[in-house]
């Protein structure tokens, strides 16, 4: 276990928290609260922390709005160097969205369920955190019962985003095409990302206003899902999204055994978990290419890229052993050669990839944590700790950025990592890597 790390991470999430009873992603990037991030910074804290692990999901789970949702972004102050901000997203618009807390109308990937396990895993005092689970698992399992009712409109048991946005994977190639359909207007606003951190590594204007329409189109609804479901030209069913649901289903089965006397909600819960896993691989696998693929539900066909997301499914349980193979297998083909540290973001073979660019092609750690857990799961030892080494390395090495290049060698002398600086969800989850 390397101290100095660890404590360094230690330093890194304890600057980043902040007196609401929530932790910001970085400074100056992304100055509010997000979904996710929070549940990633949470198992960080559950270490030496757990006071702020908890009050941090507590705080997530007050911003939940009367229908179940929990919102991606929570716009606890009003600062306004984030666009785009408040006055932009309207969360107000929506009957049922909170009273206390302005957020936006879109969610992202439910990592809470299983985030409230890991918490448990990792805390020294079991009953206290067992007590702090029994009351607020509810909120979680009313944020599943949301999306199952709500975000599944042909009830398959696999949810929809109608926002990039909302799959935390923000600028992935695999929208390209959606893009391609879309010819929104140009809008006229100050990007205040690009004062943060290098355009290069950063979507382009012509990507944020696609962004920034399909976020106008929800609104014209007052972000009425059905509506939503009718009309938004994006309409995915993504495998990393979906697969957290599913990891988190399995997660709230486990910890309401745990608690004891809630046989109805295991049970609603296992009917979800059953025909989310089967459609799952029914619908989501692509044979040929040996991934899993992101659906495109608004214009029906599957979007045949491989990313990171592809092989996520592994954190969830969601394949059986030969298909697990062949994930694997694809992954060490395709994203594994010996140039390479495991596992960029994107598909390095297509010419689609870039190396430098946001969820284009850099590696993220919480990407490689899922994937490091999953591996692990199904025996796959030798890669899982290849990924967690190379986290490692990266880490050390990098700095505590926001994402980093997959490239040994990238022709940079003093290499560092892109994105933003002493981020958040890296120096949680590196905790988590060294002391397993
Ligand atoms: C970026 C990422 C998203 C993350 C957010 C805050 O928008 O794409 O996944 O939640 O930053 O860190």
């Amino acid at each position: 276990m390397n101290q100095k790390l660890i404590n360094e991470a230690e330093r890194v999430l304890d600057a980043n928290f902040q007196k609401g009873g929530f932790t910001i992603p970085c400074k100056g990037l992304y100055p509010f609260q997000w979904k996710w991030d929070s549940g990633f910074i949470a198992i960080g804290f559950a270490y030496k922390n757990p006071e702020k692990a908890q009050m941090e999901i507590k705080t997530l789970l007050d911003a939940q709005w009367d229908n179940g949702f929990i919102p991606h972004i929570i716009f606890h102050t009003n600062d306004d160097s984030y666009f785009p901000g408040p006055d932009f997203h309207q969360s107000v618009l929506h009957p049922s969205s909170s009273k206390k807390y302005r957020s936006t109308g879109m969610t992202q990937p439910p990592v809470t369920g299983f985030v409230l396990k890991d918490m448990y895993r990792i805390a020294a005092d079991k009953t206290d955190m067992l007590a702090f689970i029994r009351t607020h698992i509810d909120k979680v399992f009313e944020n599943h019962r949301y999306f199952y009712t709500n975000r599944d409109p042909q009830d398959e048991g696999l949810v929809y985003i109608y926002h990039n946005w909302e799959s935390g994977t923000d600028n992935s190639p695999v929208w390209d095409d959606i893009w391609t359909t879309m010819n929104p207007p140009e809008y006229v606003f100050e990007r205040k990302d690009t004062s943060h951190v290098d355009p290069a590594e950063r979507p382009t204007k012509r990507e944020y206003d696609h962004y920034l329409h399909i976020i106008d189109i929800a609104k014209s609804h007052n972000y009425d899902d059905a509506k939503i479901a009718e009309t938004s030209p994006f309409l995915v069913q993504d495998p990393l999204f979906n697969a957290m649901l599913i990891k988190s289903n399995e997660a709230l089965i486990e910890l309401y055994q745990l608690i004891g006397g809630e046989a109805e909600k295991i049970e609603t819960l296992s009917a979800w978990q059953q025909k989310s896993i089967a459609n799952f691989n029914k619908k989501l696998y692509d044979d040929e290419l040996g991934a899993y693929v992101h659906y495109d539900l608004r214009n029906e066909k599957p979007i045949r890229q491989i990313s990171s997301s592809s092989f996520s499914p592994l954190f969830a349980n969601i394949p059986d052993k030969e298909r697990a193979h062949k994930l694997v297998e694809t992954m060490l083909g395709k994203f594994g050669g010996e140039d390479k540290y495991l596992c960029a973001s994107f598909d390095p073979s297509s010419d689609r990839f870039n190396p430098k660019k946001y969820w284009r092609g850099p590696v993220w750690i919480n990407m490689n944590w899922m994937l490091y857990y999953g591996l692990k799961n199904y025996g796959f030892a030798e890669v899982a700790e290849r990924i967690k080494n190379d986290s490692i390395a990266l880490l050390e090495r990098d700095g505590f950025f926001e994402y980093f290049d997959c490239r040994k060698d990238n022709g940079e002398a003093h290499r560092k990592g892109y994105g933003g600086g002493d981020f958040s969800w890296s120096a949680a989850l590196l905790i988590d890597f060294l002391k397993t």
